[in-house]
């Protein structure tokens, strides 16, 4: 905390840190390389990480330093993953060679190592390259991540293979969880469900974005009064919440010069800067002058698709019953 009181302060300068007000945190990412001294020294894990996403704001110069954390193994392999994405931002498809072994010594953490390569513009572009060499799969690539390559490269067969077959998968997924929902609405009727069971469930799952009440985050509509919502929409919101996405909550996106991508909600956009909120309140601010594209993200809702798909019915039935006590 101390450290992002301090990186806070001295990068920003006082009337961004009014404008964008000292209740928001995490938005402490576009710091003086000085950071860069830090690392040799930094002990503890959650430090290293800041300093290496910090970083990355700045990355051709920070090569080396990202390449000796990727490699050590004695770093965690979260930490070893971020620091291996960084490394591509700065070497581009130089460093294709050492994703391909990290990928051969970590086949554990293949969803994790795409999931952080799909974080940067360099990232998506490597990522092209290794489905095209056949070292990963199209079908590896989640569609938020395959939704950011199609952007940046429409015109690459590749690129056009991985969002169809992303885009296949998650309509399969939606057309699946929806034919599930008279049998839902049945349960729903029924009063079939714990609604103590439902609430634990809610508050662990949705209250990182949603409010009820006086708790949880309001980077999603307040839930209150949805116990007069017909469950059939109820369920719609849940499955398939693109169908009808709020232009105010379409999924928000930034591209930086140094490559990194941000998404979330849009909650400030000015000529200093953007701020995006992302699950849980934490809020991102990228100061105009490090921006390169600024865009709605197509017509995905920031609500995510498939949360509750891999749920049994009756545990989806205790949350219904729980949002039936939303007067
Ligand atoms: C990452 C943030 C996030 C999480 C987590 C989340 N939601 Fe949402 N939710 C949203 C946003 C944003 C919307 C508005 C969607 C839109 O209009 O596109 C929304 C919309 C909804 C709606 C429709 C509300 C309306 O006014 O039409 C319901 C119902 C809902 N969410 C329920 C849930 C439940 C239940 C959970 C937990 C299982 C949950 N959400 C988890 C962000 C989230």
């Amino acid at each position: 905390m101390l450290l992002l009181g301090i990186c806070f302060f001295s990068c920003v300068p006082e009337d961004v840190v009014a404008e964008i007000g000292e209740g928001e945190k995490g938005g402490c990412t576009h710091l003086s390389p000085e950071f860069a001294k830090l690392l040799p020294s930094a002990k503890d894990e959650s430090l290293k990480r800041e300093i290496v996403k910090t970083l990355s704001h700045l990355p051709k110069p920070h090569a080396q330093q990202f390449l000796a954390i990727a490699n050590d193994i004695s770093n965690s392999t979260a930490l070893r993953t971020q620091a291996l994405a960084a490394l591509v931002q700065a070497q581009e498809m130089k460093a294709a060679p050492v994703v391909i072994k990290a990928l051969a010594d970590m086949p554990q953490e293949k969803t994790s190592i795409i999931a952080a390569l799909g974080g940067s513009f360099q990232g998506c572009q490597l990522l092209i390259h290794l489905v095209d060499t056949k070292k990963i799969a199209a079908p590896d690539i989640s569609f938020p991540v395959a939704e950011r390559i199609i952007y940046l490269a429409k015109n690459n067969p590749t690129a056009k293979a991985i969002h169809q077959q992303a885009v296949a998968k998650r309509n399969k997924n939606v057309t699946t969880s929806m034919a599930r929902i008279p049998k839902l609405e049945k349960l729903a009727e029924a009063k079939s469900g714990n609604p103590d069971i439902g609430k634990a469930l809610f508050t662990g799952m949705c209250l990182s974005c949603h409010v009820v009440g006086e708790q949880g985050t309001g980077v999603g509509p307040a839930l209150d009064g949805s116990a007069k919502r017909e469950t059939h929409a109820l369920l719609t919101a849940l499955f398939n919440p693109d169908v009808a996405a709020e232009s105010a909550y379409v999924l928000f996106r930034t591209i930086e010069t140094s490559g990194v991508i941000t998404e979330g909600l849009k909650t400030k956009q000015n000529a200093r800067g953007t701020s995006i909120a992302h699950q849980g309140g934490m809020t991102s601010y990228i100061p105009h002058r490090t921006i390169s594209q600024q865009h709605h993200a197509g017509s995905t809702s920031f609500m995510p698709t498939g949360l509750i798909s891999s749920m049994p019915d009756e545990t989806i039935a205790h949350i219904l019953a729980y949002i039936r006590t939303l007067k």
